[in-house]
């Protein structure tokens, strides 16, 4: 009788623009495993506040927002979307003003533990490679693989400029750089699961490596064990 190999869960965190939406996709795919990009929940929601115009420092607010949102994700083609009831706002949730909306409203303890259940129901079944700021940490601290993936300031500025310029959204990139330095300092200092590594965590730092190469030394280590 053939044995089932198992399906693992792989958890990869990081600061912005470190790389680790793209490898996680690769992964996922090379893996034939589903993706969950834990951001775009927290972007979601931003999105929705700011549609609401709801004041991004209520937390109960937020957090009722938070437990009354549902999210749906599908993948079309290498193209991977985003729904919070019902509406897909994938594209909308890239924009500056967004990012920001969804790092301050992510300090919040009750948005965080409403989409953490959801996070954590996603990956109980396995087969999963999810990506954040907490996942190692907080949301699957027993996950098979972790990861911690960095890169130099500029080199994420630039990879974020690079990136809003193909969607055709105009940003400076010294205001790209100044964004990414203030969203890094809120993520990681606030007080509910703030960016850190575990020393569990694998640690690779993608500055001067190109995507192949980084794709690699995580398939390496999965292989490896
Ligand atoms: O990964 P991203 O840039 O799309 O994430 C947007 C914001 O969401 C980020 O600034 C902080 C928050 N976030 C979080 O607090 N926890 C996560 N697991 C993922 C994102």
């Amino acid at each position: 009788m053939k044995m089932a190999r198992k399906r693992l869960l792989i958890a990869i965190d990081g600061p912005s623009a470190s790389g680790k939406s793209t490898i996680a996709k690769l992964l996922s795919r090379k893996l034939g495993y589903n993706y969950l990009d834990t951001g775009a929940m927290y972007r979601a929601l931003a999105w929705k506040a700011l549609q609401r115009n709801m004041k991004l420092n209520s937390e109960d607010e937020l957090s009722q927002l938070a437990r009354q949102s549902s999210f749906k994700f599908h993948q079309l083609g290498d193209d991977y979307r985003i729904m919070i009831n019902g509406e897909d706002v994938s594209d909308k949730i890239r924009y500056p003003q967004v990012s920001e909306a969804a790092s301050k409203i992510s300090c919040f303890l009750g948005v965080r533990q409403a989409l953490v259940k959801i996070q954590q129901e996603i990956g109980a079944r396995g087969g999963l490679v999810a990506e954040g700021r907490d996942v190692c940490t907080t949301v699957f601290p027993e996950a098979d693989f972790k990861f911690y993936l960095d890169a130099s300031l500029t080199e994420r500025a630039y990879r974020r400029y690079l990136e809003l310029k193909e969607s055709g959204i105009i940003a400076s990139e010294e205001k790209v750089k100044e964004d990414i330095e203030s969203r890094d300092k809120s993520d990681s200092q606030r007080t509910h699961s703030p960016l850190t590594r575990r020393e569990d965590s694998i640690y690779i730092d993608t500055t001067d490596l190109t995507i192949e190469e980084v794709l690699n030394l995580t398939l390496d280590r999965i292989k490896f064990r």
